[in-house]
């Protein structure tokens, strides 16, 4: 190709390439999974159902979902070596440095691994969706010191999810408040993490490398970091009657505000509405209200000052603060369902695949011979 094309940086605004997965629309503020407005899904679907769709391409009937469901539970038990391997973890690493570790430990496990063909893939999403709860709940428990607790074979994937980290199933509104997280996790078109697991993907590397490759680009608190970061301002903040006067005096110094802006949606995050919904809810029975008084004060007085809007983020960040998570632990929360997401894009990679290698523009030393050492 002779042609050469300068993008903006950032690529922001440049298309670069089709996905049938899911389409942002900000224009009017929505996002559809394969065609499904997502805060319907939210409210009518599991996150099973909802994770089914993405890598199947359409809902489940009752019969398909009874099998994904099943194969779930029978896979979510994880080997004795990578149990070993998440107990040897340093136990102040970061949290999303140990999922990173234990998804590319288990990739070693998988006699499959070089296999790309669809079916494969959609196999070892199902095994990684299956597992990841697992490595994320027992390196949660052996940082705490305590001992892991088994996943159930009976419980649902969110109840499950509690169960392994807390020895317990919470309430209902606490449950499809994190059932709903997961669905609105779950797929957000061209973004870094998922850009970055097609990226490696169209090098005919494993699934396996990419979705580590995606775990390290989620970890940004530009991307999904930025769940941690809300609620380390909520407790900065600590009281609702400090929240304005903290905001005016953050944008004064010109700070970015962590749970706030979108590159693609500029009218605000279509999935806040209901995330906010299922937060309010649930803050009712965790004594929760003064942190959704906060969300208001700092939603209001950053959309008057400046305009912008919440995205995801701002709602989930306290909303897993009152479900009990350490706030190191939320982004990988996001992981297990983002999972889904970064799987469908990978095999859709896979099947119609060009080499992503883009070029550079480069602005270094014009061309020059190296002295040898002495003479330098
Ligand atoms: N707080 C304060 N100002 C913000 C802001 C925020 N969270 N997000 C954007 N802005 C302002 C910028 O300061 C900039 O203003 P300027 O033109 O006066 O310099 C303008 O809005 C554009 O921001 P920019 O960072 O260039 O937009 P982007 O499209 O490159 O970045 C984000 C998008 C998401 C990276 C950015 O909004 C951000 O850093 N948000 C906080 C992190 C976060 O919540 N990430 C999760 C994303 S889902």
């Amino acid at each position: 190709m002779s042609e050469k094309i300068k993008v903006p940086k950032g690529l922001a605004g440049v298309i670069v390439d089709e996905t049938k997965v899911s389409k942002v629309m900000p224009e009017i503020n929505s996002l559809v999974y394969r065609g499904y407005p997502v805060q319907e899904l939210a409210e009518l679907c599991s996150f099973e159902e909802v994770a089914y769709l993405l890598v199947h391409d359409d809902l489940p009937n009752q019969s398909q979902l009874n099998d994904f469901t099943a194969k779930e539970k029978k896979y979510r038990s994880i080997s004795e070596h990578l149990q070993q391997v998440i107990a040897l973890f340093p136990s102040d690493a970061h949290p999303m440095d140990k999922v990173r570790t234990g998804i590319s430990y288990f990739g070693m496990e998988d006699k499959l691994i070089w296999e790309n063909d669809p079916q494969t893939n959609r196999d070892k999403f199902m095994l990684l969706l299956a597992k990841i709860p697992t490595i994320i709940a027992y390196a949660y428990r052996h940082q705490k010191g305590q001992a892991v607790i088994p996943p159930s074979d009976t419980l649902s994937f969110s109840e499950n999810f509690f169960y392994m980290c807390f020895g317990e199933v919470p309430s209902k509104e606490v449950v499809k408040a994190f059932d709903v997280s997961m669905i609105l996790y779950a797929e957000h078109s061209f973004n870094a993490s998922t850009f970055t697991t097609r990226v490696i993907s169209s090098t005919l590397s494993d699934l396996y490398s990419a979705v580590v490759g995606g775990v390290g680009a989620l970890k940004g608190p530009l991307h999904g970091g930025a769940n941690e970061q809300v609620m380390h301002t909520m407790l900065e903040i600590g009281d609702p009657v400090n929240a304005k006067q903290w905001m005016l005096d953050a944008l004064a110094q010109k700070r970015k505000i962590m749970g706030f802006g979108h590159r693609v949606y500029t009218n605000g995050d279509s999935r806040v509405p209901t995330m906010k919904k299922y937060m309010q809810q649930m803050a009712a029975s965790k004594k929760g209200e003064k942190w959704v008084e906060m969300y208001e004060i700092l939603e209001q007085t950053m959309i008057e000052q400046k305009g912008i809007y919440p995205n995801l983020d701002f709602p989930t960040g306290p909303a897993y603060y009152m479900m009990g998570f350490e706030i190191e632990w939320f982004t990988p929360l996001f992981v297990m369902s983002r999972i889904a997401g970064w799987s469908a894009h990978i095999i859709e990679q896979i099947a119609d695949n060009r080499l992503i290698r883009p070029l550079s523009e480069y602005t270094g030393m014009a061309q020059r011979s190296p002295k040898p050492v002495a003479s330098r």
